[in-house]
């Protein structure tokens, strides 16, 4: 992505509406307008459905959530500022559009948010990936840092932080601490996930009131291991899918 300099025009409207209404009746309501849900159709209901299903194979995970993944950058760019651009076309006429303004970089948020990466680079070409490392520190049972390594001008960058499972936030909370320890502002960072628990997205929109989530779907809520239901299971270990 180039800057072109020129002044910035108004980001794109977003396709999407923050607190739509779920299909399953699920109201989500009452959460915060910096969370987006991808238009809830019966075709995302039904690759949902097949990624949810416990004998979905391994590689038709894979695939369709990666699918899901794809639709969930393209609308995480939308958010993106753009800037004037006029190009000259084949046919000798000038066409008066729009580029993006700066660069952007995704961080996933290992292991789970590995699986995200693919399909960003499907949809961005060449973009730098930074990766984060948190786990539970088992003495304070706090989320700590084990291991980060970002892009060494990520402060000027837009982030896409990724990670598939928005459960009670924790994680995804330590990552933006230390995405804005290392200079990046709350506005910048744009938070993509496949499914969220409301209580995670409450927890999460609740401490970064300027940071965008772009979320896929939004489940009933955590069971009392913080798996999301009715949720996937494990994303990062679908081991326990037939081959
Ligand atoms: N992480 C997962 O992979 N699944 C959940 O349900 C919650 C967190």
């Amino acid at each position: 992505m180039s800057s072109t300099g020129d002044a910035p025009v108004p980001p794109p409207q977003p396709s999407l509406q923050p607190n739509a209404l779920s299909p399953n009746g699920a109201s989500t309501n009452g959460l915060p307008s910096s969370v987006f849900t991808l238009p809830q159709t019966a075709q995302l209901e039904a690759l949902y459905t097949i990624i949810r299903d416990k004998d979905t194979s391994r590689g038709d995970f894979l695939f369709y959530s990666d699918r899901i993944i794809r639709l969930l950058v393209e609308e995480g760019l939308n958010h993106l500022p753009v800037v004037q651009k006029s190009v000259i076309t084949p046919t000798g006429s000038t066409y008066d559009g729009v580029g993006f303004e700066g660069k952007i970089c995704g961080v996933s948020i290992l292991r789970a948010g590995e699986a995200m990466e693919a399909g960003l680079r499907e949809v961005c070409r060449s973009v730098r990936i930074g990766k984060i490392l948190i786990q539970r520190d088992e003495e304070t049972m706090q989320p700590k840092l084990f291991y980060s390594k970002f892009p060494q001008d990520i402060a000027k960058r837009y982030v896409l932080l990724l990670d598939p499972m928005l459960a009670t936030g924790g994680s995804a909370i330590k990552a933006v601490d230390v995405l804005m320890e290392n200079g990046v502002p709350e506005d910048r960072i744009i938070f993509i996930n496949l499914i969220s628990s409301p209580e995670g997205l409450k927890t999460f929109s609740g401490k970064f009131p300027r940071l965008k989530v772009i979320t896929g779907w939004i489940d009933q809520g955590l069971n009392e291991k913080a798996y999301i239901i009715p949720g996937l299971g494990d994303f990062g270990e679908p081991v326990s899918r037939v081959a």
